[in-house]
């Protein structure tokens, strides 16, 4: 009980701060490294935390907190990032290595959520989190990342493409 309640206290100031930090930034790229480096830094489960962003029929990688990854480019069609957008719908996987689509960024790696950042059911990007934890992420993480990716949206909606 103690625990949920000092979580669920994590979850909502962790928020809270992603909401102010949005809304004093007017720069689009600075609003997501700032929007990345939060959720790293607050959730001790977030290992890597970035942001693609969706050109044509591909995702680029843009703003990212954790070890470099070699997918900076990913296809629609792969992937779980490439899932995610063309289903538009959050994709949580318990356990990537049980999961066909998963693309290995990291050999720790265990779990994943993709969280797509949409605008009038256009996908503009997504948020892409990874944990050393197997089946890290739940509704908690769910409702808290589908939040942040709304507050995103209209940021993303003024880059080119
Ligand atoms: N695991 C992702 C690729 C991106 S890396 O995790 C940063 C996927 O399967 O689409």
């Amino acid at each position: 009980m103690t625990r949920e309640i000092i979580v669920d206290d994590t979850y909502a100031r962790t928020l809270h701060r992603i909401e102010t930090a949005i809304a004093g930034e007017a720069d689009a790229n600075r609003a997501m490294f700032e929007t990345v480096r939060i959720l790293e830094e607050s959730l001790p489960d977030y290992a890597w935390v970035g942001v693609y962003l969706l050109y044509g029929n591909e995702l680029v990688l843009g703003p990212f907190v954790g070890k470099p990854s070699p997918h900076t480019h990913i296809p629609l069609g792969r992937g779980i990032c490439g899932a995610a957008a063309t289903e538009k719908t959050t994709i949580i996987v318990d356990d990537v290595n049980a999961d066909p689509r998963y693309l290995a960024c990291s050999v720790e790696t265990r779990s994943e959520i993709v969280v797509p950042i949409m605008q009038e059911g256009e996908v503009l990007g997504e948020i892409d989190i990874d944990s050393d934890r197997v089946a890290a992420f739940g509704e908690r993480d769910r409702r808290l990342l589908e939040r942040v990716a709304s507050l995103l949206a209209p940021r993303l909606a003024t880059l080119p493409r």
